[in-house]
């Protein structure tokens, strides 16, 4: 049907208004002292346009009638539910409210943040007939007007904030769920190398492992960042700020030497057997490297590190496959 994304595109505009003006609201003052909490400033809760989803159960459902949308098209625009006996609720409710905006600045869905220790944390709409998930980033529409060298890709919105207010224009974030394909080929319009800065737990560990080789395959070169001790970036900055913050991009490591590091907390390496293993397993890895040259490198540096003679490692790359 002609003009349905448009019409939804409209709706997610007059609610991203009317959450953004709830924080001016008696209710939406709890919002305010939250994020003033968390050290966001007046001018990046304007840039964000972050905003407060009412208490009363109905809120925005009532606004978006009220202003002329009908249950049908309200039904697809994922921010109201209706349950079997046509009983509507909002599906966001008293919630911090974080518009996901597309790289034309339209709103094509939000999060929603609990204001304390309530599960869910975050609440994403559904994906719509506007919102896949798989191929919008959070931040993307200012990241790709930054002029940085590079993008840094981090977990959530809460760290993609608070990078932007600290000069780190280039930051983005999945939404969510696990980084795509589609992701990866929308960052290589706008950049050649990716930082990953994922939480420094182990959930964000994986999800960097998985990242990576769906970013090398676009084509992007791709380095990590050392968060620790600091959780993720929002708490770094917090803890640090801006300028800690660049060292450690300036000392962002080689994504490949960071997955070795990883492979090597499964091993113990004062065991000749499982040490064995761990070298079977990175030269099976190190066959990606088509190039000589760059395959030698590598060679040496996990050889140096680990203490096997380089020729010793070069062998068992080679037997593994494609010799060079
Ligand atoms: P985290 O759990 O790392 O939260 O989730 P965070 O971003 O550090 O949140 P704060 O700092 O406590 O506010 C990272 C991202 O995963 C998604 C959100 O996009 C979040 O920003 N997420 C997390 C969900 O969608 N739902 C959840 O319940 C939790
Ligand atoms: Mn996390
Ligand atoms: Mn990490
Ligand atoms: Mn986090
Ligand atoms: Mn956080």
């Amino acid at each position: 049907q002609a003009g349905i994304k448009a019409r939804l595109l409209e709706i997610n505009k007059e609610a991203a208004k009317y959450y953004y003006f709830q924080l001016k609201s008696a209710r939406g003052q709890a919002a305010v002292d939250y994020l003033t909490k968390r050290q966001l400033s007046e001018e990046t809760i304007k840039k964000f346009g972050l905003g407060y989803s009412n208490q009363t159960g109905d809120d925005i459902y009532r606004y978006l009638k009220h202003i002329g949308y009908e249950d049908d098209i309200l039904r697809e625009s994922g921010l109201i539910s209706f349950d079997e006996r046509h009983k509507v609720y909002d599906k966001f409710w008293n919630r911090v409210m974080f518009p996901i905006m597309d790289t034309n600045n339209r709103v094509i869905g939000f999060g929603g943040r609990v204001m304390g220790d309530g599960l869910p944390k975050y609440l994403n709409s559904p994906e719509t007939k506007l919102f896949d998930k798989s191929r919008n980033l959070y931040g993307l529409n200012f990241a790709r007007t930054s002029r940085k060298p590079n993008f840094l890709i981090c977990e959530g919105y809460m760290d993609v904030i608070a990078l932007h207010q600290a000069g780190f224009t280039n930051a983005v974030a999945s939404l969510g769920t696990a980084f795509t394909g589609l992701q990866a080929n929308l960052i290589k319009r706008y950049t050649t190398e990716v930082l990953l800065t994922y939480d420094s737990d182990e959930a964000g560990t994986k999800a960097a492992l998985r990242a990576i080789p769906i970013l090398k395959e676009a084509g992007l070169t791709v380095k990590v960042i050392n968060m620790k001790p600091y959780k993720d970036p929002d708490e770094f900055i917090k803890a640090l700020g801006a300028e800690e913050f660049q060292k450690r991009i300036d000392g962002a490591r080689n994504s490949f030497l960071f997955e070795v590091e990883v492979m090597e907390n499964d091993y113990d390496m004062n065991d000749p057997e499982q040490k064995t293993k761990f070298f079977n397993e990175i030269a099976k890895k190190m066959l990606q490297f088509t190039e000589e040259i760059e395959r030698n490198i590598y060679i040496e540096a996990v050889s140096k590190k680990y203490e096997t003679g380089f020729e010793n490692l070069r062998k068992l790359v080679n037997s593994y496959g494609a010799r060079l």
